[in-house]
C-alpha cells in the first residue's frame, strides 16, 4: 500500500510536495468533453442525462453551496433539480471514461474547503475540516442520522424497524447527556469508511482489511500507551503489517479530549544541534522538544525512538518509552553498492499515523492511530531524500561517482531511484511489507474502477495520489480524479502542544516526569493481568453454529466458554445470526455439521444461501453472464453442496465455468474474476498484498465441521462454509478440520479447539496471563463434577409435554395412537410397521414432510442403568437438576446452584426415559468420569485405556455398540452419580419420519411407515439391540399417547402442477413419502378443476414378494388411474433374479429420460444416503445413454434439475442398515482416516 496515512501525511516532515502537472494537457482533453452528453452509460447503471455536465475545468468544492438549490440556479437556471451530475473522469492512457457520481451524495459540505470558483487551491497542505469547537447536539444528530442511513444500508437495513429505533435511541441518548455511544459495528463499519473516504490515501484498495481496537473504554493515560503498545505488537506482526487503527473515547465538551501527541506512534527524534545542523529526523525536532520538556532523557543518537506521548480526559500529558522489542526496524543496504549500508541508514517497519481525528457518526474521535504499510518512495524519497529531511541524495550520488555539479547530469535523479532500490531491498530481505509506487498505482486504480462500479466515485485528490518519483510512469498519473470529502474521514489537527489546556503552569510542565520511572517499568511488561482484563475482552471472537442432533451446538457452546476467557465470545445459532453483520467481524469460529446429502443441518440453510448469496454478487461477472439472457444459472448452494463430495466447491465454480464455456458465452469477465485472486498478488513482501479484497478480507476464521465417514459427502457442508469464507477473502487462520463420528470426533474437537485458541491468541497478540491460563486450564477440565450437580428437591413436577417442549425448545402436538400392523410379511428380526395417529388439532403438513418423534428408551434399559446409580432414594420422585453457578461479586465469589438449562423437574425415571439418550455408546468424556467411580482398578484401567487410545475407543464403540446398561454389565463396580451422570449424557434425539399421509384426506391424520430397528451386535454374534423409536412406535397400542411435531421439508414437495410427470424411487421404507404423494394425487384428480395428471412412476424394492410395501393399495392406485406404474425390484427372492431399484431405473431408461428431459419432470428418491447415491449414478448412466449426452452435460443435466428443484432427495442416514452395510461404511470410515493420515 500505500501506507493508509501516507494519504494524510504527504511526506513525514509535514512539508509541502510540490507535484508539477500537466494541467496543459488536460485541458485540451477538458475540452472535448463538454459535447456528447445526452446518454451516458457506466458501470454503475445507466443514466440518462439531458442537461451539461459539471466543468471539469472547475473544482467541484468551489463553494460550501455547491449543491444547495440557490446555487444550482446561480450558475445553471435552467438546470433541472437533484439530477445527479456526473463528473467525467477520463484516464488518458487507456482512453476510458468514467463518471463520478458519488459527490452528489454529499449533502452538507461543512468542509472548510478553501477553493473558490476561480482558484483551485487543491495543492495546499492542509486537508479542510471544520476545526475544533464541538459540535452541538442538533448538529451531532444530523450527522449522526446520515451516518447511520450510510451504516444500515451497508447491513440492507435501511428504513427498516431496527433503523428507525436506532435513531430513536440515539436521540434519547442525545437528549440525555449531549452525546451518544456508537456501537461497536457502527465505529467498524465507520472506521473502515472513513478510510474508503480518505481522498489522499493511494492504499485503499486495502480499505475492509482494517482490524478496529475499540479502547473507547479506556480512561486513563497508561491504558492508553498499554493499548498502543498492543497496536504497534499486532500491525507488525513480525513483519507481515496488518492494518489496524486503535480509537480512544471521543470528544464531549472539548476540554477532556484524550490525544496522541506524537504526529507517528514510531518516529526518530530529531535534535537542533548549537552548529545549526540536526541530529535525526529534522521532521521531529519539534515534538522532540516537547518530550524533552516533558522529562524525557534522550539518548541523544540519530536513531532515539521517541517515547509516546498521551493525554487522557483533558489531563496532562505522560509520556512512556515504547519497549525496544516491539519495534521493528529495517537496515538499509543496496543489493549492488557495498557502500550503501556504510551510510547507516534505518527505518523503521511500522508506520502508524496518531494525531488525526476520526469523525464518524457527528462524533470526533481525538485519540487515534492507524496504520497501513509503507510506499517505498515515502522513505526512500521523502524521508531519506527531502532536502530538509535526512537529505542523503548527494553522498549517495558521490559515492555512485555522479556529476553533482549540473543539473542535466540527473545525478539527484540516478541516486534517488538507487536510494528507493536499497529500500524495497532491504524491506524484501527482512520480510517487511511494503509496496513499491508503481504496483501501488495499479492497484489504485483497479480500487477506482471497483469504486466506480459499486459505489459511483472514489474521492481521490490527485496532487496527493501521484507517487513522489516517476510520475508519469505510474498510471495514476493519467488518471483523471474528483476531489470532495466526505464523513465518515480522518482529519488534521493541530499538534496536541499547541492547543492543549495545561493543568499545570507552563513552567511545571518539566514535572511529568513523575510518570517516568514507574511507566517504564510498566512498559516493559505492559503484557500484565491488567493488560489482558483491559485489552483483550475488545475482541470480538463470534462463534457460530448449525446442528439437527445437537452436537454443533455443544462445541460451539464449550467453544464459547473457552474464548470466554480471552475474547468477548458470543454463540449463535446461524439462524439466529444476522448475516449481514459478518463483514463486520474479527474473528469468526464455525462449527457445523452436514446432513441429508451432504447439506447444511436446518438451521444452517438461511446462513447458506446468503453466505452463498455474497460469493455470487462477488463474482459480479457470473451475473452479467446470467443477464446477458444465456440461460445459465448461477448454481444453487444447493446444487452445489449436492454435487460430488470429492470436488471442493471452487472446482465447482471451475466446472461451472467450463460448462459456460462449452456453451459458447462470454466467460472472460468470469475467467478474469477467477484468477484474479490468483495473479494479483503485487510485488509486495509478506502476505499482506493486495489480493483476496472481498467483502471479509477483514474477518479472520476457522471451520470445526462434524459429519461421518460414511458419508459420500463427508462434511460437505463444513467444507463448503470454509470455501467460501475464503473467497469472500476471510483469512483462514487454521485448517479445517472435519470431525468424523465414526472416528473420534471429539478428540478432534478438543484438538482443534486448544488449536485455534492459540493460534487466535497469538494472531490477535492476546499474552499469557491468568484468564488465558484459566481457558488453557478449560480444555482438560471437566467443568461439571459431582460437587457441582446435584437433584434438589421441587414441589412442583412438570407435566410431560411441556417438560419435553422445555427441553427440546419445541412446540409438540399431542398425538392418540389410532392404529399400528404390520405391513408385508415380518420377521423376529426384519419388521415394517404402519402407525396412525391423530391430534387433536388440524395439523399443518404436506406430502413429504417429516414428523419428528419424541421417543422412550426401553424400560428395561432404563431399569438396568437405574439400578447402578447412586444419591437418589426414589427414582419416581420429582427432583429438579440443579448445577453449581459461581459469581464474581465485589464481596468475592458467589456460588449459587441454578436449575439445569435444559432438564424439567420431573421424576428421576422419567428423565432416564424421555430426555437422555442411554442406547447410544457413551462417549470418552462420559468413559472418563465412569473410570473414576469404579471401586475396582482394573475396571478403571479397561476404562481408561479406551479413554487415552481412540482406536481402541472406536473397535470397542463398533464391535459391541454397547448401550449404557451393557457399559455397566462390563464394569461391575462402577457407581456413578445419578445427577452428574444427567448432566452428563446427551440428549435423547428426536426420530423423523417421513409422513405417509395426506391432509387433503383427514387433516388430524398422521400416517408414518416405520421400518423397526433390530440387529445383533459383534457382528451378529452378540446381543439383541432394539431401535429406540422404531420399536417404541411398535409397541404402542391404540390410545396411547405420542408428543410429535412437524419439520418441513420444502425441498420434497409434490409440483404444484399436477400435470408434471413425478420418477418416485423409494426402496424397503424409503416408499415412505410415496405413499402420502399417491393419497394426495387421488384427492387432487378428485378435485373437478384440475388439470389432467401426469404420469407417476414408483420404482419400489425390497428383499422378498412378502416384503412389498402397500402392494393392495398399489395396486389399487393403477387401477384408479392414481399411478401409472409401480414396479417392484425383489433382491433375495428364490428363483428370481436380483434386482435393485437402479435396475428398474434401467430397465425404464427411456421413458425415465423423456419424462425429465422432455416433459419437465420431477425426480425423487428416498431411503439411505448410499442407496441415492447409487441412484443418482444410475440415472446419469440412463440419461447419458438415451438422450445421447457427454459426461458433463449430463452432470450438468442433474445440477439444472436440481436448481431448477426438479431432483429431491429424502434421507434417512445410515440407520436402515444391515450389519454388513454398516461394516462395510465402517470400513470407509477407516480407509479414510488412513488416507487423511489422521
Ligand atoms: C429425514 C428422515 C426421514 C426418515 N423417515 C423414515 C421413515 O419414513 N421410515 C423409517 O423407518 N425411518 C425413517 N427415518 C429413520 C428414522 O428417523 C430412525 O433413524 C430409524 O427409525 C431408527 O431409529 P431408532 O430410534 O429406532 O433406532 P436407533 O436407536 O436410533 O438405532 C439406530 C442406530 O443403531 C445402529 N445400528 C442400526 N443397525 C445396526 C447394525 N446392523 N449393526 C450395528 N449398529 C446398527 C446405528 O448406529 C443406527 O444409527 C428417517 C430419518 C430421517 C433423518
Ligand atoms: C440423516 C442424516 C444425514 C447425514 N448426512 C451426512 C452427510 O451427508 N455428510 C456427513 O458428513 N455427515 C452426515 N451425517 C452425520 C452428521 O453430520 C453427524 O451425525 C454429526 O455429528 C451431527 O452433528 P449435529 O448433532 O451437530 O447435527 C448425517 C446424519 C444423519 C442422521
Amino acid at each position: 500500500m500505500p501506507n493508509i496515512f501516507k494519504c494524510c501525511v504527504k511526506d513525514e516532515s509535514s512539508e509541502k510536495a510540490f507535484v508539477k502537472t500537466d494541467f496543459g494537457k488536460m485541458e485540451t482533453d477538458f475540452g472535448k468533453m463538454e459535447s456528447n452528453f445526452n446518454k451516458i452509460e457506466t458501470d454503475f447503471g445507466k443514466m440518462v442525462f439531458a442537461d451539461q455536465v459539471n466543468g471539469h475545468g472547475s473544482c467541484p468544492f468551489n463553494s460550501a453551496k455547491i449543491l444547495t438549490v440557490e446555487n444550482e440556479k446561480q450558475v445553471k437556471p435552467n438546470l433541472r433539480l437533484k439530477v445527479p451530475q456526473p463528473i467525467r473522469l477520463k484516464n488518458h492512457l487507456a482512453g476510458e471514461e468514467n463518471f463520478d457520481l458519488l459527490h452528489s451524495q454529499i449533502e452538507d459540505v461543512s468542509f472548510n474547503t478553501k477553493c473558490s470558483a476561480a482558484v483551485c487551491q487543491n495543492s495546499i497542505m492542509d486537508i479542510p475540516n471544520r476545526g475544533d469547537t464541538p459540535r452541538t447536539v442538533e448538529e451531532v444528530y444530523k450527522e449522526a442520522q446520515a451516518f447511520l442511513k450510510q451504516y444500515f444500508s451497508s447491513i440492507r437495513r435501511e428504513n427498516t424497524d431496527a433503523h428507525v429505533k436506532r435513531l430513536q435511541e440515539v436521540e434519547e441518548e442525545l437528549k440525555r447527556g449531549d452525546t451518544y455511544q456508537l456501537k461497536t459495528a457502527e465505529l467498524v463499519f465507520g472506521a473502515k469508511l472513513a478510510w474508503r473516504n480518505a481522498s489522499r490515501c493511494i492504499g485503499r484498495i486495502q480499505w475492509k482489511k482494517l482490524q478496529i481496537f475499540d479502547c473507547r473504554a479506556v480512561t486513563t493515560a497508561s491504558g492508553m500507551f498499554e493499548a498502543l503498545c498492543n497496536h504497534i505488537k499486532y500491525a507488525t506482526n513480525k513483519g507481515n503489517i496488518r492494518s489496524a487503527i486503535t480509537i480512544f473515547p471521543q470528544r464531549t465538551d472539548g476540554k477532556h479530549d484524550y490525544r496522541i501527541w506524537n504526529p507517528q506512534l514510531i518516529s526518530y527524534a530529531g535534535y537542533m544541534e548549537p552548529d545549526g545542523t540536526v541530529l535525526g529526523d529534522p521532521a521531529r525536532v519539534e515534538f522532540t522538544e516537547v518530550c524533552v520538556k516533558l522529562g524525557w532523557k534522550p539518548p541523544h543518537t540519530a536513531w532515539d525512538i521517541l517515547p509516546i506521548v498521551v493525554s487522557a480526559d483533558g489531563k496532562d500529558p505522560e509520556y512512556f518509552d515504547i519497549p525496544r522489542e516491539i519495534i521493528m526496524e529495517v537496515k538499509m543496504e543496496h543489493p549492488k553498492y557495498e557502500w550503501f549500508k556504510d551510510l547507516g541508514l534505518q527505518w523503521y517497519a511500522l508506520p502508524a499515523v496518531s494525531n488525526m481525528r476520526l469523525d464518524c457518526g457527528g462524533l470526533e474521535f481525538t485519540g487515534t492511530a492507524f496504520n497501513g504499510w509503507y510506499m517505498g518512495t515515502e522513505i526512500a524519497c521523502r524521508n531519506f531524500s527531502d532536502s530538509n529531511r535526512l537529505n542523503v541524495i548527494k553522498s549517495v550520488a558521490t559515492k555512485m561517482g555522479l556529476d553533482t555539479e549540473s543539473y542535466v547530469s540527473l545525478w539527484k535523479d540516478k541516486a534517488l531511484v538507487e536510494v528507493n532500490i536499497a529500500v524495497l531491498h532491504s524491506f524484501h530481505r527482512d520480510n517487511v511489507s511494503i509496496v513499491d509506487h508503481h504496483s501501488a498505482s495499479e492497484q489504485f486504480i483497479k480500487h477506482m474502477d471497483n469504486e466506480n462500479k459499486s459505489r459511483g466515485g472514489c474521492p481521490s485528490d490527485w496532487v496527493w495520489i501521484v507517487p513522489p518519483m516517476s510520475s508519469s510512469l505510474t498510471s495514476v498519473f493519467h488518471q483523471e480524479m474528483a476531489l470532495y470529502y466526505m464523513r465518515p474521514s480522518y482529519d488534521y489537527q493541530d499538534p496536541a502542544w499547541k492547543t492543549h489546556q495545561w493543568t499545570k503552569n507552563e513552567g511545571d510542565k518539566t514535572r511529568h516526569r513523575k510518570f517516568h520511572f514507574k511507566q517504564i517499568a510498566r512498559a516493559v511488561k505492559f503484557t500484565s493481568k491488567l493488560f489482558g482484563q483491559a485489552l483483550s475482552k475488545r475482541i470480538k471472537a463470534t462463534i457460530l453454529y448449525a446442528t439437527e442432533t445437537g452436537k454443533s451446538e455443544q462445541y460451539a457452546k464449550e467453544l464459547g466458554t473457552i474464548f470466554g476467557h480471552a475474547f468477548n465470545a458470543q454463540v449463535h445459532a446461524m439462524s439466529e445470526y444476522d448475516v449481514f453483520s459478518i463483514e463486520h467481524e474479527t474473528l469468526l469460529l464455525i462449527v457445523t455439521s452436514t446432513f441429508g446429502n451432504g447439506e447444511p443441518p436446518a438451521n444452517g440453510e438461511v446462513f447458506a444461501k446468503h453466505l452463498f448469496q455474497m460469493l455470487c454478487n462477488e463474482k459480479k461477472s457470473l451475473d452479467q453472464v446470467d443477464s446477458a439472457g444465456t440461460n445459465n444459472k448461477i448454481p444453487t448452494p444447493k446444487s452445489l453442496l449436492r454435487t460430488n463430495s470429492v470436488m471442493t466447491p471452487s472446482m465447482e465454480y471451475k466446472k461451472q465455468l467450463s460448462r459456460m464455456e462449452s456453451r459458447n458465452t462470454n466467460v472472460n469477465d468470469y475467467k478474469r474474476q477467477l484468477s484474479r485472486l490468483e495473479s494479483n498478488k503485487s510485488n509486495m513482501t509478506g502476505t499482506s498484498s493486495a489480493d483476496n479484497i472481498g467483502p471479509l478480507s477483514n474477518v479472520c476464521y476457522a471451520v470445526f465441521a462434524l459429519g461421518s465417514s460414511v458419508y459420500p459427502k463427508f462434511c460437505q457442508f463444513g467444507k463448503t462454509v470454509d470455501k467460501i469464507l475464503e473467497d469472500l477473502g476471510g483469512e483462514r487462520l487454521l485448517d479445517l478440520t472435519c470431525g468424523d463420528e465414526m472416528c473420534g470426533q471429539e478428540q478432534q474437537f478438543r484438538v482443534w479447539s486448544s488449536n485455534i485458541f492459540h493460534v487466535a491468541c497469538e494472531t490477535f497478540c492476546i499474552e499469557e496471563n491468568d484468564m488465558v491460563k484459566d481457558a488453557k486450564k478449560a480444555f482438560g477440565r471437566m467443568p461439571l463434577t459431582e460437587e457441582t450437580v446435584r437433584f434438589g428437591r421441587t414441589d412442583k413436577k412438570c407435566d410431560m409435554k411441556s417438560g419435553l417442549e422445555h427441553s427440546y425448545k419445541k412446540k409438540l402436538i399431542s398425538c392418540k395412537i389410532k392404529q399400528t400392523k404390520h405391513l408385508g410379511e415380518h420377521t423376529a428380526d426384519r419388521a415394517t410397521i404402519f402407525v396412525d395417529m391423530e391430534s387433536e388439532d388440524e395439523l399443518k403438513y404436506e406430502p413429504g414432510d417429516h414428523v419428528g418423534i419424541m421417543a422412550c428408551n426401553r424400560t428395561e434399559i432404563v431399569d438396568a442403568v437405574l439400578e447402578r446409580l447412586k444419591g437418589v432414594d426414589n427414582y419416581d420422585k420429582a427432583v429438579q437438576l440443579q448445577v453449581m453457578k459461581e459469581t464474581l461479586t465485589p464481596t468475592g465469589a458467589v456460588k449459587t446452584w441454578e436449575c439445569h438449562e435444559r432438564m424439567p423437574a420431573l421424576t428421576v425415571r422419567d428423565i432416564f426415559t424421555r430426555f437422555l439418550d442411554i442406547t447410544t455408546p457413551p462417549s470418552t468424556k462420559i468413559l472418563k468420569y465412569l473410570a473414576t467411580v469404579c471401586s475396582d482398578q482394573n475396571e478403571a484401567d479397561y476404562l481408561k485405556e479406551l479413554i487415552e487410545d481412540s482406536n481402541k475407543y472406536d473397535d470397542w464403540r463398533h464391535h459391541y455398540f454397547p448401550h449404557l446398561s451393557e457399559v455397566f454389565a462390563q464394569v461391575p463396580s462402577c457407581r456413578p452419580q445419578a445427577s452428574l451422570l444427567a448432566a452428563l449424557l446427551p440428549q435423547l434425539q428426536p426420530r423423523f419420519y417421513s409422513i405417509s399421509s395426506t391432509p387433503l384426506q383427514n387433516p388430524k391424520r398422521i400416517h408414518v411407515t416405520v421400518s423397526v430397528v433390530i440387529y445383533k451386535t459383534q457382528n451378529g454374534e452378540g446381543s439383541t439391540h432394539y431401535g429406540v423409536c422404531s420399536t417404541y412406535l411398535q409397541s404402542l397400542k391404540p390410545d396411547d399417547e405420542v408428543f410429535a411435531f412437524i419439520r418441513r421439508a420444502p425441498t420434497f414437495r409434490m409440483p404444484q402442477d399436477v400435470s408434471v410427470p413425478l420418477i418416485l424411487v423409494g426402496p424397503g421404507s424409503g416408499i415412505a413419502p410415496f405413499r402420502g404423494f399417491w393419497h394426495h394425487r387421488r384427492y387432487q384428480i378428485k378435485d373437478s378443476n384440475s388439470k389432467k395428471p401426469g404420469p407417476i412412476f414408483l420404482l419400489f424394492g425390497c428383499r422378498y414378494k412378502g416384503m412389498d410395501l402397500y402392494k393392495d393399495e398399489k395396486e389399487q392406485a393403477i387401477a384408479d388411474g392414481v399411478l401409472t406404474k409401480a414396479l417392484v425390484a425383489l433382491s433375495r427372492e428364490e428363483g428370481v433374479n436380483k434386482k435393485h431399484v437402479q435396475a428398474l431405473l434401467q430397465d425404464e431408461g427411456a421413458h425415465v429420460t423423456r419424462m425429465l428431459v422432455e416433459e419437465g419432470g420431477h425426480f425423487y428418491v428416498c431411503g439411505d444416503c448410499k442407496m441415492a447415491e447409487e441412484v443418482q449414478q444410475k440415472l446419469k448412466e440412463v440419461i447419458k445413454t438415451h438422450a445421447n449426452l457427454s459426461e458433463e452435460e449430463v452432470e450438468d443435466f442433474i445440477l439444472y434439475l436440481m436448481d431448477e428443484n426438479r431432483y429431491h432427495e429424502d434421507i434417512f442416514g445410515i440407520t436402515l442398515r444391515t450389519s454388513i452395510v454398516h461394516k462395510a461404511s465402517r470400513e470407509t470410515a477407516k480407509r479414510t482416516r488412513l488416507e487423511s493420515g489422521s
